[in-house]
């Protein structure tokens, strides 16, 4: 039977009771409006361990003020159904007041990796992204937390913070779940129009005709970010935000393509951001 609990000192003393019997403990944060996406870490979390944490939190710190945190879907109900369906044992659902308590002030900061890409055009998000996962860390104690490739950035910087900080979680990266059109996944696809859904599953296939340039030879990273530019060009109401080829660790961009690179997109229809990415490895 699922609990929904919303006090962090209550999935604290779960966690602690559990561990102390040798249970291993899995954890899988988000900030709810659940899609498939979210099931495949929920039941590779499930698989992987003996007890399950699910967090649902629209974290405030990591919006921007002019991004969508008001408007952000909350649908709990579908989402308490997912995670009892998929085994979930605590649903964890704090409060902004309970995460954020007046005199609250530390930030976390992993200024590397937050700089580029995401970084950019959203200031300040990955220090939210930061500060609220190694909280979540620190009030769910996991064993191993998942995350989804999908935000490659956010995986990234969430490895190198857990190394950085010795939080001893275990951080696995599942791959990005997609729709049968390539799509990715998102719980930000809703607010698309119907031309808009139709037009964005060029971002996966501008990222394919990136690798696909990869497979055939070309080597030179800005050869590669052309190929990828070509393909969402011939789309008047599809905007590139970026287009790169990097280091999967460092998130740098790579002037030439040798073993292992990241393909990383971003483009803009009309108000709605769509990210994406693709890991590819030469020879
Ligand atoms: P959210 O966007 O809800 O995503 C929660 C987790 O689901 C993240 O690890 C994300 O990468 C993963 N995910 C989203 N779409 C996916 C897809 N199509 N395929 C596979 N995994 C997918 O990411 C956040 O929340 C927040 O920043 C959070 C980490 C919870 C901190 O507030």
């Amino acid at each position: 039977i699922m609990k929904i609990v919303r006090a962090p000192a209550a999935v604290t003393a779960w966690s602690d009771r559990l561990r102390r019997e040798g249970v291993t403990i899995g954890f899988v944060p988000t900030m709810g409006a659940l899609h498939d996406g979210h099931r495949s870490l929920i039941r590779a979390a499930r698989l992987a361990c003996d007890a399950l944490v699910v967090s649902i939190f629209v974290n405030p710190t990591q919006f921007g003020p002019q991004e969508d945190l008001a408007k952000y879907p909350r649908p709990i109900a579908r989402d308490r159904a997912l995670c009892r369906a998929e085994g979930v044992d605590i649903c964890f659902e704090p409060t902004a007041a309970a995460m954020y308590p007046p005199g609250f002030q530390t930030i976390v900061s992993v200024p590397g990796i937050a700089r580029r890409w995401e970084g950019e055009a959203r200031p300040h998000h990955f220090a939210g992204v930061a500060t609220v996962v190694t909280k979540l860390f620190g009030i769910v104690r996991p064993h191993i937390a998942l995350f989804g490739q999908k935000d490659f950035q956010q995986a990234a910087l969430v490895r190198r913070l857990v190394t950085d900080l010795n939080l001893g979680v275990e951080i696995a990266v599942q791959p990005t779940v997609r729709e049968p059109d390539g799509l990715a996944m998102s719980s930000r696809n809703v607010y698309l129009s119907a031309d808009q859904r139709a037009a964005a599953p060029l971002l996966y296939r501008s990222l394919q005709a990136g690798a696909a340039a990869i497979r055939r030879g070309v080597r030179e990273g800005s050869a590669v970010e052309r190929v990828m530019a070509d393909v969402v060009r011939r789309e008047a109401s599809v905007t590139v935000e970026y287009l790169a080829v990097c280091d999967p660790v460092t998130l740098e961009p790579l002037t030439a393509v040798d073993r292992r690179a990241v393909l990383l997109g971003s483009v803009r229809l009309g108000s709605v951001r769509l990210i994406d990415n693709l890991l590819v490895t030469v020879g």
